[in-house]
Order: C-alpha cells, then structure tokens, then sequence
C-alpha cells in the first residue's frame, strides 16, 4: 500500500519503527514529519498530511503526536479526512469496518499493550462493511468544523 505519515517531536521513535517495518513488508512509506526532538506544532504536522493524502495517491495515512489525541483531532478537522485513534486491534479493525477511517493516529508516549504495527495490520486486511456504515459515514462526511 502507499501510505503517508507524519509526525511531531513526540513520537519520532514510533514513526521511525512503523515506516521501518511498513517498508519491510513492501509497502511505500512518504515521510512528511519530523526526525528530530526539536518542537513542533502537531496541527501543523496533521495538516501537511491531510493536504497531501487528499491531493490523491495514496491509501491512507497515520500521524502520530506525543499521545495521539492532538493530532488526531487536528486531521478530523480537515474535511475529508476520518482520523481513527485506535489502541488494539479491534479499535484497529473497527476503525476500518464500521468508520472507513482514512488516518489512524498513535502515541508515541503512550504504552500499547499490542504492538502498533499489528494494529496498524488489522487496519489493513480489513474491509469497509458499507450498508448502514455507508449512511454514517455519509453524514460524518457531511458534517464541517
Ligand atoms: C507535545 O508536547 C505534545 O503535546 C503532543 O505531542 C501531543 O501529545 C498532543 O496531543
């Protein structure tokens, strides 16, 4: 799949580790966040992913903030985009069946109790079941900040 990811200073390590084993396992990675400690605004880093999902190309995307909370509302704000901060794998899976997530988002202080790349996995191999999720989603969809 062709995914992309960004990040703020909080969860450098994290975004490093999840390109590193996405593009182990032959997907393509575009690295928009930082790589370094120094601080950066995560709404600034949600936006540059947003734009660049939306411009087309790509599957879906993921950022990632200290926590995962910041940047996760920042991404929703941007119509369009239907973040999902998941924390297993059935936030993983439902994220994907029941939302048609299009981000998801992760903390890079937070303790997963699953590895993120498995959750990041479960999204993957899941399908958007549609029907009545279709109608829901419509209306997320229809809904502006
Ligand atoms: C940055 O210190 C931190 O606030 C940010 O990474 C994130 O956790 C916000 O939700």
């Amino acid at each position: 799949m062709n995914i992309v990811i960004a990040n703020d200073h909080g969860a450098v390590a994290l975004k490093t580790s999840i390109m590193e084993e996405l593009r182990a396992r032959g997907h393509t990675v575009e690295n928009l966040g930082v790589d370094s400690a120094d601080s950066v605004d995560y709404p600034d880093m949600a936006k540059l992913a947003a734009d660049r999902f939306l411009a087309g190309g790509f599957d879906f995307g993921i950022v990632c903030c200290g926590t995962g909370i910041g940047i996760s509302i920042a991404a929703n704000k941007v119509p369009g985009i239907r973040c999902a901060l998941v924390h297993d794998l059935f936030t993983a899976e439902m994220s994907k069946a029941h939302n048609d997530a299009n981000f998801l988002a992760f903390g890079g202080r937070v303790s997963y109790a699953t590895p993120v790349i498995d959750m990041i996995e479960k999204y993957m191999a899941t399908s958007f079941e549609g029907d009545r999720h279709a109608r829901r989603v419509g209306k997320l969809d229809g809904m502006r900040t």
